[in-house]
């Protein structure tokens, strides 16, 4: 936090120094937040534009969004700088949304003749920040299955940086109509609800309904609640985003939203993986069984895997706030009418795995001998190895599965498209 002004953002500053969470102040408020602590007025970052604190749009989000202090995950940081991201290290942020630090993590291995190389670039959404050493996607031009220019991808492109949309006690999602008093996003329903007099800002400050960049409109913001502390290890308990579908006005399901960038991946009018579409009584109740490769002896009431989330098939605030729990007291599996969406499969920002996925899905066995892949996991030998382990350690494997022991999984576990498919 260089550059930024002003009494609250200094006070921010303190507060982070010391580690208090999440929940105890605030800057958006799930609205415009304190211009200064974006724009300056007289002092903005030399060769910058729209007068803000950072060299770019990211890189302004970034001055309070990533902290190199860091030593683990910490509060509202989605991103961990370069300093701690060295051979052998992971990023150590653990939101939903994901660390955009995977994406410096090059990955290589070689045994012989045998080489395995990784670019970092393939671990998620390429934000353009250069203060921060994030620079375009060099492969794919636009967004994949649409016409979105990488080189414009920010953090604007997704968030309104001015948290403008607002949801009312209509359940209507617009831009004006009462006073945004708070975020909107958490579980606690007394500060997270709108009232008669006010309304509360959409999930995430995420893009609404006109939201226009980069030659992509938006159509709408989908639902969800996330629990106040939402950036944190999954060694022992889960992180449950409870992702909602409503049809209330402003509101679109979680593929439309990702699909107005990428309209190809869509499975509507497309020979896709299905998108939005209900999972059924059959694989809802795989779901519910599914424990762990060769295990389906499971409870519907304790399956939820934070690894493979569902959209459920409502859009009631307070229903989707009653699940989005840290506790283990809300590991409710899905029901038929409960959807599978992009979010199923990708995280939203970057992971430790190709293509931004939540799971590995590059070789078969995702533990093997009750430890993950790892490059000193002493049974992943042999010729092949290097395609196996893919140049991590069982410790960089754990922190792409938020540091979950590999002993939560089988002791030969198979990739966990398992879960909602049971064919292993
Ligand atoms: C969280 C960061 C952030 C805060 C807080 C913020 N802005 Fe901005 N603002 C931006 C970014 C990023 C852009 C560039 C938008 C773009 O690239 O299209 C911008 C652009 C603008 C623009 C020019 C483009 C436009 O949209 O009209 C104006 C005017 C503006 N901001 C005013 C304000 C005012 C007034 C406040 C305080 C009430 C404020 N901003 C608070 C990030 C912020
Ligand atoms: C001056 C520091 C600062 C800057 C600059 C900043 N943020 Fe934030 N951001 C915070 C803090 C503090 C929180 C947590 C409290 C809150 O939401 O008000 C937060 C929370 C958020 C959230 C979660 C909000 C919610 O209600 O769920 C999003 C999304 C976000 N920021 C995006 C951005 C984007 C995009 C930019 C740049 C356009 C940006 N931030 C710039 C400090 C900042
Ligand atoms: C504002 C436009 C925009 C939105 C919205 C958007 N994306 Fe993207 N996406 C892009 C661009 C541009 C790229 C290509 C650049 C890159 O790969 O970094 C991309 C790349 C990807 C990739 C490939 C990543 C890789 O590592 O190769 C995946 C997967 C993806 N997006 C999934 C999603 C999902 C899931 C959502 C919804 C949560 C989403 N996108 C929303 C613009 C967008
Ligand atoms: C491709 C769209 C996209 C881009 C680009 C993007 N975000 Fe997000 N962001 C999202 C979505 C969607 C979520 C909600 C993820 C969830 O709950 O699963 C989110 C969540 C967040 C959160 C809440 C914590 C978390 O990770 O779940 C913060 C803070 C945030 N974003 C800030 C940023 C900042 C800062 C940038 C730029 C450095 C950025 N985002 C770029 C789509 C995006
Ligand atoms: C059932 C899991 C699943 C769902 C649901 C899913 N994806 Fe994917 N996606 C994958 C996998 C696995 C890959 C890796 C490449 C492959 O197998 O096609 C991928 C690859 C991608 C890519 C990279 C394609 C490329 O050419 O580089 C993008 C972009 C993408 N997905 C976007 C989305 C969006 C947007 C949605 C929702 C509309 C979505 N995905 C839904 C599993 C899924
Ligand atoms: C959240 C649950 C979920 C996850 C995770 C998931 N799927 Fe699916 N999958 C579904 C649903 C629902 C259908 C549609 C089933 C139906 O219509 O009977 C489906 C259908 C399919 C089909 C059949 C498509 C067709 O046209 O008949 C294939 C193949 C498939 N999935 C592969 C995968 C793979 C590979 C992965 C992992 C990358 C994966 N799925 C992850 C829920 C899921």
């Amino acid at each position: 936090m260089n550059v930024v002004k002003g009494t609250l953002i200094a006070v921010l500053a303190a507060l982070v120094a010391v580690g208090v969470s999440t929940t105890s102040y605030a800057f958006h408020s799930g609205g415009v937040a304190e211009c200064e602590g974006c724009h300056s007025m007289h002092s903005p970052k030399a060769g910058g534009s729209f007068l803000l604190v950072g060299g770019d749009q990211s890189s302004t989000c970034l001055t309070c969004h990533q902290n190199a202090a860091d030593t683990k995950a910490s509060s509202y940081h989605i991103s961990t700088d370069s300093s701690k991201l060295g051979a052998g290290l992971s990023p150590l942020q653990r939101t939903p949304g994901g660390d955009f630090g995977w994406l410096k993590k090059n990955y290589s291995a070689t045994l012989g003749t045998v080489t395995y190389a990784e670019d970092g670039a393939t671990h998620g959404h390429n934000i353009v920040a250069a203060d921060f050493g994030y620079v375009v996607d060099p492969t794919n031009a636009t967004a994949p299955g649409g016409t979105f220019p990488s080189a414009q991808l920010a953090c604007n492109s997704c968030h309104d940086p001015h948290g403008q949309y607002r949801r009312l006690a209509s359940g209507a999602i617009a831009k004006t109509g009462a006073p945004i008093k708070a975020s909107g996003s958490y579980d606690n329903v007394s500060a997270n609800e709108p009232t008669a007099t006010e309304a509360v800002g959409v999930y995430r400050l995420l893009a609404g309904l006109g939201y226009s960049k980069g030659g992509a409109t938006f159509t709408g913001v989908p639902a969800a609640k996330v629990p106040g502390s939402y950036n944190r290890t999954e060694s022992a308990t889960q992180t449950r985003t409870a992702y909602g579908n409503s049809t209330a006005s402003g509101h679109v399901t979680w593929g439309s939203w990702c699909s107005t960038c990428h309209p190809a991946m869509h499975s509507t009018g497309n020979y896709v993986h299905p998108v939005d579409g209900t999972l059924g009584s059959t694989i809802a109740g795989l779901y519910g069984t599914y424990v762990k490769s060769g295990d389906m002896t499971g409870t519907a009431a304790s399956s939820f895997l934070s690894l493979v989330p569902f959209a459920e098939n409502t859009g009631d605030y307070t229903v989707l706030a009653s699940h989005a729990k840290t506790d283990s007291s809300q590991l409710g599996g899905p029901v038929s009418g409960d959807t599978v969406m992009c979010l199923s499969c990708h995280r939203a920002h970057a992971s430790g795995f190709l293509e931004m996925l939540r799971f590995d899905q590059g070789y078969e066995f995702t533990t093997v001998g009750s430890q993950y892949v790892g490059s000193d996991n002493p049974l992943v030998t042999g010729s092949r190895a290097p395609l196996q382990h893919r140049g991590r350690t069982n410790a960089e494997w754990t922190a792409a599965y938020y540091d979950r022991p590999a002993t939560t999984f089988a002791t030969y576990q198979r990739v966990l498209c398992n879960k909602c498919h049971a064919k292993d």
